[in-house]
């Protein structure tokens, strides 16, 4: 507790001696956004959550996520994960036995993807806590000490301390609450947790202080979400017995960004004006989505409008987080947008990718093109580590508004600035400009300076668009159609080349709205890029593969884009199969017309200067026949 509010104080504190940066306070940029979930489709049954969660749909869709660059999305939310562990029996001493293997398995690949689970404590543990209801709190106890105990084993600490815990989703929602916890059952589970979890943390080789979050609330009247509001109370009367580190809830808009910073700044002015004890809890809003109804489809999901407003949703909250007291301890929000779409709502859902069922093919499987929002995850995994407020431009017409977040490195390392640019939300008409710009550096004689500009823009970087007119919105689109919607899926490279004088100029005329304009400058100081980790393929359907690599953190801050080879046999010439593509993430799907997959796979990076990096290993492929 006491860490981490130092340091969230120590965050709002404006940076000071940074030769980078002129004339306006700077503050480290926490990266409080990089979160998702989803609910597995099906029953809450073991098996049926099994089948869904081990599913080839499930599995690729991971995958997607965990391809975004490094550091774009670090944690994934799961209801019901816990129901895939199974109760075997009860040792002489009634300790509950359980079976872990199918958790096991899927927390590996979660691992070997690079991406942390919010582990929520919901499950009826195949129930043995209804047949032992005089001990569920024993139960709990035992079960989240089980469960961090056996991760921590396996991953090891410095894995474990990223992981998140939780209570359970939304406890006021009888969907949800098939336990039927009273509001004393429901305090007492989550003091249970909370020493379990503690206790397993302690077993560590060195101590580590593992918290638990809650209680994922929707926080609406208190007569009837009695669960949410009893818990805080008991905090609010003894702080010291509180179970939970980090206050969450759930605040969605109507549509509009700004709903979702209002909701929750009414909610949380709420809280601290009655339970003025806990004002200092860090706060989470872990479903801080534009509108409910994951499922329920939207026009404003297929495009770069869904991509603009989960900008803006960070943008707002970055800005609140400087400037009003109830989210000075915001610590993170999530996006509940890992969802699989489903036929016909193949853009429209509030997911990242947009998923066709191939049902008319043999075999039958899933086809994935990423949305604009997905590139603007990527787009914010770029931002530097120190930020300004958001500055706000406005244009001649009082209508015309931009929203500007400037970014920048610090000290001594080599110079990386990075903006994100926006026009404001539902903006429809916007005078042409040109945006200039002084920047927050001198040319000297051994350094020089390179830029990349990067966009989205509606109906440009649009496959929901192209989709839509090319292939008529079909549930099958055919190769080259899916190749078509692939090309518009990565922002457009809009200029690049090297900055002979500290000024920026851009004309931004014509643009269709909206659009998202990534602006990023790097020295030549900086290092050349590593050499990325041998891809890993992954079969999509004959003649088709997706090709995913890691890269290393913090190290692609000047990576322009990718490049990937392919040949056929060893002897064989390399070609370069990703010519004409942008590649500013770490994937590539292949599927050439009349060609074959089999053969070698290598990929590198080019930088801002066009300095190449090393290939990485080669791999193969050979296709297995069905
Ligand atoms: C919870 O209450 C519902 C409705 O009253 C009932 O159908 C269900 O069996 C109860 N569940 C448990 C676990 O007691
Ligand atoms: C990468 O940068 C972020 C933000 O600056 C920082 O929080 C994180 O610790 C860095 N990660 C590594 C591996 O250096
Ligand atoms: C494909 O088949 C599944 C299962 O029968 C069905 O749910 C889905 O709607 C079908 N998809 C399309 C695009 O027809
Ligand atoms: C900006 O670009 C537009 C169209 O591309 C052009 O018509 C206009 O003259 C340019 N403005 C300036 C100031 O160069
Ligand atoms: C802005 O520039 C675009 C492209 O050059 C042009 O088509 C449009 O008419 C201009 N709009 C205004 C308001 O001048
Ligand atoms: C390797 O591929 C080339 C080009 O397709 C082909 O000409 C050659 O026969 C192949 N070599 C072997 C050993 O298969
Ligand atoms: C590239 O590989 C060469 C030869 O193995 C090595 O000497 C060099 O350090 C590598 N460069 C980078 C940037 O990793």
């Amino acid at each position: 507790m006491v860490a981490s509010l130092v340091m969230y104080l120590a965050a709002l504190i404006p940076l000071q001696n940074n030769s980078h940066i002129v004339n306006e306070p700077y503050y480290q940029l926490p990266r409080f956004w990089t979160n998702t979930g989803f609910c597995p489709y099906g029953e809450i049954k073991r098996e049926s959550l099994k089948s869904s969660l081990f599913s080839e749909s499930v599995q690729m869709n991971l995958m997607h996520l965990a391809a975004l660059p490094t550091g774009a999305l670090t944690h994934i939310r799961i209801h019901w994960l816990l129901e895939l562990v199974k109760f075997i029996q009860y040792t002489q001493a009634g300790v509950p036995v359980y079976d872990f293997s199918d958790l096991d398995e899927f927390i590996l690949n979660l691992n070997d993807l690079g991406l942390y689970p919010v582990i929520e404590f919901m499950t009826d543990l195949d129930g043995i806590l209804i047949s032992n209801s005089d001990i569920m709190n024993d139960i709990w106890e035992d079960f989240s000490y089980q469960v961090t105990k056996r991760y921590l084993n396996l991953l090891g600490a410095k894995n474990l301390v990223k992981w998140r815990f939780e209570t359970w989703n939304e406890p006021d929602i009888h969907n949800y609450n098939i336990l039927n916890f009273t509001v004393e059952g429901f305090i007492e589970y989550a003091m249970a947790l909370r020493k379990g979890i503690k206790s397993a943390g302690r077993m560590s080789n060195k101590p580590l202080d593992l918290t638990l979050r809650g209680p994922a609330g929707l926080f609406k009247s208190k007569r009837n979400h009695p669960l949410c509001w009893s818990l805080i109370k008991s905090c609010n009367d003894q702080i010291n017995d509180c179970p939970i580190n980090v206050l969450t809830y759930h605040r969605k808009g109507q549509g509009l960004a700004t709903e979702v910073l209002e909701a929750s700044s009414k909610l949380l002015k709420n809280i601290y004006a009655n339970y003025d004890n806990i004002k200092m809890l860090p706060v989470s809003n872990d479903e801080a989505d534009p509108i409910t109804g994951w499922s329920t489809p939207q026009d404003f999901y297929e495009d770069v409008r869904y991509a603009t407003k989960l900008v803006y949703i960070v943008f707002l909250h970055w800005h609140a987080k400087l400037n009003y007291r109830e989210f000075k301890y915001l610590e993170t929000i999530s996006h509940d947008n890992a969802f699989i779409s489903y036929h016909p709502f193949e853009f429209a859902q509030r997911t990242l990718l947009a998923h066709f069922r191939m049902n008319n093919s043999q075999p039958v499987h899933s086809q994935f093109i990423q949305k604009p929002v997905y590139a603007a995850l990527s787009m914010l995994s770029k931002l530097a580590p120190v930020a300004a407020d958001i500055e706000v431009i406005a244009l001649s017409s009082p209508n015309d508004v931009l929203w500007l977040l400037k970014t920048s490195s610090t000290g001594n390392k080599p110079l990386y600035v990075s903006w994100l640019l926006l026009p404001r939300e539902n903006t429809e008409k916007l005078e042409n400009f040109t945006l200039h710009r002084q920047l927050p550096f001198k040319s000297g004689s051994v350094e020089t300076f390179a830029f990349v500009v990067e966009l989205l823009e509606q109906k440009k970087t649009d496959p929901a668009y192209i989709w839509r007119t090319q292939a008529r919105s079909r549930p099958f689109p055919d190769a080259m159609e899916r190749a078509a919607m692939r090309y518009a899926q990565t922002p457009r490279l809009q200029a690049s080349g090297l900055l002979l004088m500290p000024e920026f100029s851009l004309n931004i005329s014509g643009l269709q709205l909206p659009w998202i304009l990534l602006f990023r400058v790097c020295s030549n100081l900086s290092p050349v890029l590593k050499q990325p980790e041998a891809p890993t393929i992954t079969k999509i359907t004959i003649g088709e593969i997706f090709i995913s690599w890691r890269e290393a953190a913090n190290t692609t801050n000047c990576l322009k884009t990718y490049e990937v080879w392919f040949q056929v046999n060893q002897t064989a010439e390399w070609s370069f199969i990703s010519e004409n593509w942008h590649l500013p993430y770490p994937s590539f799907q292949y599927a050439p017309i009349n060609a074959c997959v089999n053969g070698f796979f290598k990929v590198r990076a080019i930088d801002f200067f066009n300095r190449k990096s090393n290939f990485s290993d080669a791999i193969e492929y050979i296709e297995m026949s069905v």
